[in-house]
């Protein structure tokens, strides 16, 4: 887990955040989604993914989000300039979203249903598995 600071463009006009490829995003950016209009109180993900790396960023508003990787973290995704890259192996789940939250994601592949992990004691054993 790393918080990348992202160079804010702002002049009288306002502000512009540019994200690229392999520069201050690092690694090729495949897709793009976003996550927004969630129901207050929601509490999402419950995944990890066995090989995947993402960038998540809070456009708008803000949200919490819980990284596992045997140890728990919570992070407050509050600025539009923060991108929170989580790597693979890692179980997370997102909570607290405010009313105007847009949380975008960068990934390095496709949407792919076969990479995810969705239960948790599989991922202990998953991770307790891979580290023997
Ligand atoms: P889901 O993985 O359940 O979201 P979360 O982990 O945030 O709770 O995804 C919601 C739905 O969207 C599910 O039907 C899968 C689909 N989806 C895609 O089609 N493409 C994608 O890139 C993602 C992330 C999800």
């Amino acid at each position: 887990m790393e918080l990348i600071r992202f160079k804010i463009n702002g002049d009288e006009k306002g502000s512009l955040i540019s994200l690229e490829s392999n520069k201050n995003i690092p690694f090729d950016i495949k897709r793009v989604y976003y996550i927004f209009g969630t129901i207050n109180g929601t509490r999402r993900g419950y995944h990890a993914h066995k090989n995947l790396r993402q960038v998540l960023i809070c456009v708008s508003g803000s949200c919490k989000i819980l990284l596992d990787n045997g140890k728990k973290t919570e992070i407050l995704l509050n600025s539009s300039d923060q991108g929170l890259l989580v790597e693979s192996l890692i179980w997370r789940e997102m909570f607290d979203f405010s009313a105007d939250c847009v949380l975008m994601v960068l990934a390095d592949n496709y949407y792919d249903e076969e990479d995810y992990i969705r239960d948790y004691q599989e991922f202990l054993d998953y991770i307790t598995k891979i580290k023997n």
